[in-house]
């Protein structure tokens, strides 16, 4: 008789891959994905607790189980990822609907706790494992199909940002082998794959903690070198391990999409310090211009947290002041929100949260208003655009530029997983609309 499984995936690209990787396992036993929570066998959450209001939405939705649980006591429920690294035992006494925990290095492990769940044998599993085993454990993961996949590089991290949960609740960095990484990267361009991001909490020091490992740098040329992959991206960058080899890297290599997610976090070296993020206002100025010096019309992403303890005015306003001068493209902007078990945790939080709120809705006006000017430039100009897919709308493809923008567009099907020139007729919030050239000779060119 057949398997079904719902599985619900919460938080960062991280969590995306460890997604496929779960797809991977349950499939190759026997599982088959379903839309509906209704219609499974087996219910799973890959969840997030960056952030407090990340961490609540998981709490919701595994609430919306709790009926389907007691209709049918055969329905197996279970917890991954950070939540459920974070919380292990205690999820199980929480909540007497849910059957299994994972934690973030025990996903290989969920064939056999499927199976003791079968046999009414609750259990949460969130030891981390031994560098050697987690360098070199990576289950197989789901073939979707997709023109552009990540590629894990490294896990865990070492940074310990001050406000930040990631590496308590995913371990110390771990870099891949190279030639992991490389077989992945040719098995998927073998497969149709034509774009690939490499991906790490901090992929910059790829290899620091590995006697005998590339640079990241010298990854980046290695993955340039494989046939069939048009586009590289990576993320995310961490400015304090930002080299000249890395920047060189932006003007040598043409596959590299001329797009950079640079998290500044915040503008004033004070705060900045408090943060633990180990580099200063300056410095992150000055790797900037140095990237906009080898790649003139290179992009710029950032994330931002509004309201860490202590933040006052002025150094709020030196925020502001630091989009103004770079200019970014977009910005993820986040409230503060305090994580237990971080440093930050023990900092007195004296803003009240209408004065954290407006500063928040300050920060988003002036960066919509950056964000318009810089994509409205795009109206009128032809672009290189990867063909990724159908959209929804019936007819049309959706693409990326090379800034990672999306676009919209009439064009025949067999266009997807080419690099085609798309003239942008309209820019919107958060994509944008284009039209073919009267004559779409397929492109292969830079990034
Ligand atoms: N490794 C990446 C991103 C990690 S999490 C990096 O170093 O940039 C993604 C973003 O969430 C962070 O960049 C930060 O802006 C935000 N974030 C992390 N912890 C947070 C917290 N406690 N409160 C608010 N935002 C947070
Ligand atoms: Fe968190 Fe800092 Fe590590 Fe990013 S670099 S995951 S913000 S600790
Ligand atoms: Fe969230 Fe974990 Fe990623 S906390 S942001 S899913 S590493």
């Amino acid at each position: 008789m057949s398997k079904f499984f719902y599985l619900e995936t919460f938080g960062c690209q991280m969590n995306v891959v460890d997604s496929e990787q779960i797809v991977g396992l349950l499939q190759a036993g026997g599982y088959h994905p379903v839309d509906e929570p209704e219609n499974a066998d087996l219910i799973l959450l890959n969840t997030c607790s960056v952030r407090d209001k990340a961490e609540r939405k998981v709490y919701g939705h595994l609430g919306r189980f709790k009926p389907l649980k007691q209709r049918r006591p055969d329905l197996i429920i279970g917890v991954g990822g950070c939540v459920a690294q974070q919380e292990g035992e205690r999820l199980l006494q929480k909540l007497p609907f849910v059957d299994l925990v994972f934690g973030t290095h025990n996903i290989h492990r969920l064939p056999e706790m499927v199976a003791g769940a079968q046999r009414r044998d609750r259990c949460a599993e969130t030891q981390f494992l031994d560098r050697e085993t987690r360098k070199n454990l990576f289950p197989e993961r789901s073939t979707d199909g997709n023109i552009t996949r990540f590629v894990t590089i490294m896990q865990g991290c070492d940074n310990f940002c001050s406000y930040c949960i990631v590496p308590h609740v995913r371990g110390r960095e771990i870099s891949r082998p190279s030639v992991d990484i490389l077989t992945e990267v040719r098995e998927m361009a073998a497969r149709g794959v034509r774009e690939v991001t490499l991906l790490g909490q901090n992929v910059n020091s790829y290899g620091a903690n590995e006697p005998g490992a590339p640079s990241f740098a010298q990854l980046l040329h290695e993955v340039h070198g494989v046939e069939g992959i048009e586009r590289i991206r990576f993320t995310t960058s961490h400015p304090k391990d930002f080299s000249d080899d890395l920047i060189r890297c932006f003007s040598e290599l043409p596959k590299l999409a001329r797009h950079l997610h640079l998290p500044v976090q915040c503008g004033s070296d004070a705060v900045l310090k408090k943060m633990n993020r180990g580099y200063t206002r300056a410095e992150y100025l000055n790797n900037v211009q140095r990237l906009k010096e080898v790649c003139p019309d290179i992009r710029l992403t950032s994330d931002i947290i509004v309201g860490f303890p202590g933040e006052t005015e002025e150094q709020f306003e030196q925020t502001l002041n630091l989009m103004e001068q770079v200019r970014f493209a977009d910005v993820f902007s986040f409230l503060y929100s305090r994580r237990e078990g971080t440093a930050a945790a023990d900092l007195e939080e004296s803003l009240p949260p209408q004065r954290k709120q407006e500063r928040f809705d300050r920060l988003l006006a002036l960066q919509q208003k950056i964000s318009t000017l810089i994509w409205q430039q795009d109206v009128g100009q032809t672009l290189p655009v990867l063909v990724e897919g159908k959209s929804r709308q019936q007819g049309e493809l959706f693409g990326r530029t090379t800034w990672n923008r999306i676009v919209h567009f009439e064009a025949d099907p067999s266009l997807i997983g080419r690099i085609v020139p798309v003239r942008v007729i309209a820019s919107m919030k958060n994509s944008q609309r284009g039209q073919l050239p009267a004559s779409a000779e397929p492109m292969r060119q830079t990034g």
